[in-house]
């Protein structure tokens, strides 16, 4: 044992001299690149130094069941302009520990036990030889542009000089991908895969006894980058797409993290190994002091922590794991969730009105097997067994003993009773009852149950398999147990959940309308429509605003409104109407256009597939002379959602701040570079004061509706910011 604890020496007594670094942490569930590790590192180093003479070679692998977890994200959301030289030292301190690593002059296999993600693959290239077990849920990649950041121990450099700047851009750095240890092996990042510890192990003493003395490919005199740099001809006619492809890819929205991560590969391609690991350092120091890694680090790791681990969820109430559901109605919605259940190893029985529409909709699950069967995602063996846990029926009788119902029949409140009832005393007497409509109040629709406190919504998104975000809606009559087992449920099925209480459209569909609605009544006021389109993209949606009410179809938000507007009035209040209103109804009651499914809508539609704007608008919408600064079109998109979502937390619809971050980014494509809708105003130039500010300017140039609510004007007099707990 050495003095250091954090990596454990270990070393057999044979006197092989064969070396084994065991990370393992102490204080930690996973190995981070902290203080402490940093320490433990240089003593080992020392010692391997010290004691060359008697080490043959080294492994590297870990006690947990990660590998190695990566980078302090504490640490790193606390980087700021100011102490950007300190950011910059650190990343070089480890760049400089571990090429000392690999020119050791021994050889040095990493024993990639569990996740390598991050800093852990990075780790892992600084070794000769990679052999990963293939454990369950085991990836490995550097997925940092997903955070807003770049690889900064190295991954830059070093996957540019292991598989060639087009594949380490493509393949790793850009999309921040993860691969399973077999499809790592695939792509060139691990050399071997071993199915179990002892092999592994073996296979590494067999790597060190074979290769006593080597060298990483880029320390071998002569070696050439593969593929070329910048500076062989065929290359450099081939530069100028890479930055046109990335723009095209990003498409306006404001994400630094892919020109950095371009910048430092191109240019470190070009110059000694240890200029470019400065040069990444310096790009990585950007990115890590800026705002937007910050966003983002809070979003997809403090918030999505937050959220899974179950903040929202009810204390002291055990868990009872789902194991049978029932799906009612396997139309898109039940035949996703259908599948999304059986994955997780859930017995399901999917209903529809007869037994061959169940089988259509369990047919999804098949060619969704299929296709992974192909690629080589899944098994036979596994794609059968799967299959094999949906029995598609069209008999009530066969959901005896389900002890959770997930009702997805069309969007008709007496319908959804009617289904209810036809099952409520053949399922388990406590068995939890879930709708996922999309907008009908959950209240109203437990006034059709016998059981109203077992009763809670469950909104998945399309399509369910690859949707990862469940918002659950406590009615009235809720429970706290039934909001527990829902909470879990959604887990047992890998989801994230978000939990709010009920209201009309809830949170997501609600925020979402303003949104589109802001769009249509840009195209209504006579900008040019594709303007509005490039407004959407460039503010970092996922998808156009216009072209995605065609996905949506034009006639929802219309039915929607009508309903609302009944309730609205028979509660007595006035109902508000929007600018967009209008616009649709012209488009569906003039000119017939309902969206993609009907063919055409703001679109023009050939076989299913989009062509164009439809050259109409113009025609009968667009005014030469109307014109609005480009950051005001993108401004009443963002502002329209996140003034409304303030109104939901003050209506106590929302009650959690990452709730809200989180399900307005998985859920409705609220951009990520913000760190979600709330964190969007926090983040906003001069913070709530300045978002107030700019708040009042678009009310005063476009309508009353931008004007802030009580609660954000109150928070930004304060001085707060919107925070949990
Ligand atoms: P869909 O029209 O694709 O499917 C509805 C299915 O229900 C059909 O297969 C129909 O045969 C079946 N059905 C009708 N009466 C039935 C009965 N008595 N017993 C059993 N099955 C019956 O509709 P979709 O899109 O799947 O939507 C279903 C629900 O999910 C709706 O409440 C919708 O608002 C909600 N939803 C839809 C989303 C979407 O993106 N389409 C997103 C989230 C929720």
């Amino acid at each position: 044992m050495s003095e250091s604890t954090t990596i454990r020496w270990e070393q057999d007594g044979n006197g092989d001299g064969i070396v084994t670094l065991i990370l393992d942490d102490p204080n930690q569930s996973a190995n981070t690149m902290n203080a402490a590790f940093a320490d433990s590192l240089d003593a080992v180093l020392d010692r391997l130094e010290a004691e060359a003479d008697s080490v043959r070679g080294v492994i590297i692998t870990s006690a947990k069941k990660t590998f190695f977890a990566g980078g302090d994200l504490r640490d790193l959301i606390r980087a700021t302009p100011e102490n950007a030289a300190d950011v910059f030292a650190g990343s070089m301190r480890i760049k400089g520990r571990l090429r000392r690593l690999e020119t050791l002059g021994k050889p040095v296999v990493a024993a990639i036990n569990g996740a390598a993600l991050g800093g852990g693959y990075e780790i892992a290239l600084a070794c000769h030889h990679r052999i990963a077990l293939d454990a369950p849920g085991s990836k490995i990649g550097l997925p940092e542009v997903t955070l807003g950041l770049l690889p900064g121990g190295g991954g830059v450099v070093r996957t540019v000089r292991l598989l060639g700047i087009a594949d380490a851009l493509l393949k790793v750095l850009l999309q921040g991908r993860q691969y399973a240890p077999r499809q790592a092996l695939e792509a060139g990042l691990i050399h071997e895969v071993a199915t179990d510890r002892e092999e592994m192990l073996a296979r590494a003493r067999a790597f060190i006894d074979a290769n006593p003395q080597v060298q990483q490919p880029w320390d071998v005199k002569g070696y050439k980058i593969p593929g070329g740099t910048p500076k062989s001809p065929a290359f450099a006619a081939n530069l100028p797409a890479f930055p046109s492809n990335l723009r095209k890819q990003l498409a306006g929205a404001p994400y630094p993290a892919p020109r950095n991560i371009l910048a430092a590969a191109v240019e470190g391609s070009q110059v000694d190994i240890d200029t470019a690991l400065a040069i990444e350092g310096r790009y990585f120091t950007e990115l890590a002091c800026g705002p937007i890694s910050k966003n983002m680090i809070q979003a997809f790791f403090f918030d999505l922590q937050a959220v899974n681990s179950g903040a929202n969820r009810p204390q002291g109430i055990d868990p009872r794991p789902v194991t049978k559901v029932a799906v009612l109605g396997a139309g898109m919605m039940g035949a996703g969730i259908a599948y999304s259940c059986a994955k997780a190893g859930i017995q399901v029985v999917l209903k529809d009105v007869s037994a061959e529409a169940a089988e259509r909709g369990k047919a999804y699950s098949a060619a969704i097997l299929d296709k992974a069967l192909a690629r080589g995602r899944t098994t036979q063996a596994e794609r059968d067994e799967l299959l094999g846990r949906i029995r598609a029926t069209g008999d009530p009788r066969d959901l005896a003993g389900c002890d959770a119902v997930i009702e997805a029949v069309f969007e008709d409140p007496s319908l959804k009773h009617k289904v209810f009832q036809e099952i409520e005393d053949v399922i388990a007497p406590d068995a939890l009852l879930c709708s996922n409509t999309s907008t009908l109040p959950i209240s109203l629709l437990a006034e059709g149950v016998k059981r109203r406190q077992d009763f809670i919504g469950l909104h998945f998104f399309s399509p369910v398999d690859k949707m990862p975000l469940v918002e659950i809606i406590k009615g009235e009559h809720t429970s706290e147990e039934a909001l527990a087992r829902a909470f879990d449920l959604v887990r047992q099925i890998r989801k994230t959940p978000i939990v709010v209480n009920d209201s009309r459209g809830f949170f997501t569909s609600r925020v979402i309308g303003h949104f589109i609605n802001e769009g249509v009544a840009m195209v209504g006021e006579g900008l040019d429509p594709s303007s509005v389109e490039q407004a959407a993209a460039q503010a970092g949606y996922p998808a156009k605003v216009l072209s995605l009410l065609d996905e949506l179809t034009l006639t929802l938000p219309r039915k929607i409104r009508a309903e609302s507007q009944r309730a609205v009035e028979a509660e007595g209040g006035s109902w508000q109407a929007h600018p967009a209103d209008l616009v649709l109804d012209r488009l569906i009651d003039e000119f017939g256009r309902t969206g993609r499914s009907g063919g055409a809508g703001f679109y023009d539609y050939e076989d299913g597939k989009r062509t164009r704007l439809w050259p109409g608008l113009r025609e009968h919408f667009s005014k030469p002379d109307a014109r609005i600064p480009f950051r005001d079109m993108q401004e009443r998109m963002l502002f329209a959602e996140a003034l409304d979502t303030v109104r939901l937390l003050e209506e106590g619809v929302l009650t959690s701040v990452a709730d809200a971050n989180i399900g307005s980014i998985m859920g409705i494509g609220f951009p990520a570079w913000t760190g979600g809708v709330l964190q969007y105003i926090n983040g906003y130039e001069g913070g709530l004061p300045g978002f107030v500010a700019r708040a009042g300017e678009l009310t005063a140039a476009y309508g009353e509706r931008f004007t802030p609510p009580a609660l954000l004007a109150a928070k930004a007099e304060k001085g707060e910011t919107f925070t949990d707990g």
